[in-house]
């Protein structure tokens, strides 16, 4: 049926298991996979089931990536940061092999408390607690105190 031709992903060419439950991260622009799953702290070490795929065909893009992660579902707050890296991404929520929730990520206007800043000067890395806060810009994220501004390092400056 034409569902199963989506992303050029055939019966053959399917190259990502279906979960169970959990959150599937589809539509990442290529290359990001490895940041979204730095942004959901995911290194194995917890022994969280999590499947990866990388630069695989698809409609929306040439290319794109994908993370399944089983039982768990994702915070606001990893959202938004995700949005930053995965401008395009949708988040699907599975439940028992079916997407019962499927929303595209929102690029906030700030994120606050979610990203450290990079700047030792900075305020908010100083002595004094000072929550961070950073506006979004079409490529990166400036902090609001220091002005600094980050593109690529995002995924090392989140916060947990
Ligand atoms: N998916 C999954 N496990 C399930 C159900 C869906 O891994 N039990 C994955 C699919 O492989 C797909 C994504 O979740 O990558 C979204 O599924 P679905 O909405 O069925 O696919 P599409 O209609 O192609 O999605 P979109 O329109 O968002 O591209
Ligand atoms: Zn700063």
């Amino acid at each position: 049926d034409d569902h199963d031709h989506h992303d050029g992903q055939d019966d053959h060419e399917l190259r990502v298991s279906k979960i169970r439950s959990g959150t599937v991260i589809d539509h990442v622009r290529g290359g990001q996979a490895l940041n979204v799953l730095a942004i959901l702290g995911i290194d194995g070490s917890d022994g969280e089931e999590v499947s990866v795929g990388m630069n695989v065909p698809s409609d929306r893009f040439a290319r794109k990536d994908i993370v399944k992660v089983e039982g768990r579902e994702l915070s606001q707050d990893e959202v938004d940061v995700l949005s930053l890296i995965a401008p395009d991404a949708t988040i699907n929520i599975v439940r028992e092999y079916e997407v019962v929730e499927k929303h595209r990520v929102e690029r906030p206007d700030v994120v606050e408390g979610v990203l450290s800043c990079p700047n030792a000067t900075c305020i908010t890395t100083g002595d004094e607690p000072v929550t961070s806060r950073f506006e979004v810009l079409e490529d990166g994220v400036r902090c609001s105190y220091c002005e600094t501004i980050v593109r690529d390092e995002i995924p090392s400056l989140i916060d947990t």
